[in-house]
C-alpha cells in the first residue's frame, strides 16, 4: 500500500502527459489508444491516434468505414491485424452494444482483439473500476521490487494477483496506481539501464536490497528483429497498396522485395489474414 502511495505520489508529479489520461478523453478514445499500444511506443501512437479519432470520433463511424480504410489509416504504426480487429471490434460496438464501449471484462474479452491486457485496461481507464492492469513494464516493475529478481520471465495468471495486492483499496487510488507502475517501467525501471536513483521506491526495492543480482530464468520474449524480417516484406506490400487507389499489379508486387521465397510467403501470409484481396489476374488492394 505504502508501495502505491509513493508510486502515485511520483506518476502526479512525473508522469507524462498523454493525450489518454485527459479526463474528457472518451472511452472509444482510450480503446483505440490501447489497440495502438500494444505493439507501438508511445511517441509513434501519439499522432496517428488524434489523426484516428478526428476521423472516426465514435465506434459507429469507423464500423461505417470499410476494413481497407482502417487499414490504410493504420500506416506504418506496424503489427496491421490490429487495423482489422479494430475495425471489427467497432461494428461489434455498433451492433451489439448501441454504439457504446462495453464495460464489463467479459464483454470486452469479446471483442476481437481484445485480450486479457486490453480488456482491464479499457474497464479500468475508460469506466474507471478496480482491476489489475498487467503489461511487460508493470511485470518487471513488480519482479524487481516485490520479488527480488531482474525481470519478469514468461507472462502468468500469477501476474494478475501480484498487481491486485499492491493496488490500493479505493477504486480512483488504484487506477492511478495502474497507470503509474506502468509509466515507472517505461521511464525509469526499464529493462536495460534502470534509473533507480530517479525511483520513488528504491528504499523499499527487493531487487536492489539484494544487489541487483541478473536474471537467470528464461526472459519474455521479445520483438524479433525487424530488417530482412516477413514482416518488413509484407509493411513493403502494404505500403505499396496502401499507396494506390487501383489494385497493384503482380509485377509491382514483385517489385519491394527480390527474394522471391520470402515476397511469395509475405503475400500468401497478408492474402490468408484478409490484409489483402486479390490474385495475379485481377490484382491486389486492401480489403473493401
Ligand atoms: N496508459 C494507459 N495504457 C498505457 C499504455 N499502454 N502505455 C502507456 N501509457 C498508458
Amino acid at each position: 500500500m505504502d508501495f502505491a502511495r509513493a508510486v502515485n505520489d511520483w506518476f502526479r508529479e512525473h508522469g507524462r502527459d498523454l493525450p489518454w489520461r485527459r479526463e474528457e478523453f472518451s472511452p472509444w478514445g482510450i480503446l483505440v489508444s490501447e489497440f495502438m499500444l500494444q505493439q507501438t511506443p508511445v511517441a509513434r501512437v501519439v499522432p496517428r491516434l488524434a489523426e484516428w479519432l478526428d476521423r472516426w470520433p465514435t465506434p459507429s463511424d469507423l464500423a461505417a468505414a470499410t476494413a481497407g480504410d482502417a487499414v490504410r489509416a493504420w500506416g506504418r504504426l506496424g503489427y496491421p491485424r490490429r487495423a482489422l480487429n479494430l475495425h471489427a471490434t467497432a461494428v461489434v460496438i455498433t451492433e451489439k452494444h448501441h454504439g457504446a464501449v462495453p464495460s464489463s471484462i467479459e464483454e470486452l474479452l469479446a471483442l476481437p482483439g481484445v485480450g486479457d491486457y486490453t480488456a482491464r485496461a479499457v474497464a479500468v481507464f475508460a469506466h474507471r473500476q478496480r482491476h489489475p492492469v498487467v503489461d511487460i513494464n508493470v511485470r518487471r516493475v513488480l519482479a524487481r521490487a516485490v520479488n527480488g529478481v531482474a525481470d519478469a520471465g514468461a507472462p502468468t495468471r500469477r501476474d494478475f494477483a501480484a498487481m491486485d495486492a499492491v493496488l490500493p483499496s479505493d477504486d480512483g487510488e488504484a487506477l492511478i496506481a495502474n497507470a503509474a507502475i506502468m509509466e515507472l517501467g517505461a521511464i525509469v525501471c526499464t529493462a536495460r539501464a534502470p534509473r533507480c536513483g530517479d525511483c520513488p521506491i528504491t528504499n523499499a526495492c527487493e531487487w536492489r536490497r539484494a544487489g541487483y543480482p541478473t536474471f537467470d530464468g528464461r526472459r519474455a520474449a521479445v520483438q524479433k528483429k525487424f530488417a530482412g524480417s516477413d514482416r518488413q516484406v509484407r509493411g513493403l506490400i502494404l505500403a505499396e497498396l496502401r499507396a494506390s487507389d487501383v489494385p497493384v499489379t503482380r509485377t509491382e508486387v514483385d517489385l519491394v522485395w527480390p527474394d522471391v521465397i520470402q515476397r511469395e510467403r509475405a503475400l500468401a501470409g497478408l492474402i490468408s489474414d484478409r490484409l489483402v484481396v486479390g490474385d495475379s489476374t485481377v490484382g491486389y488492394s486492401l480489403p473493401s
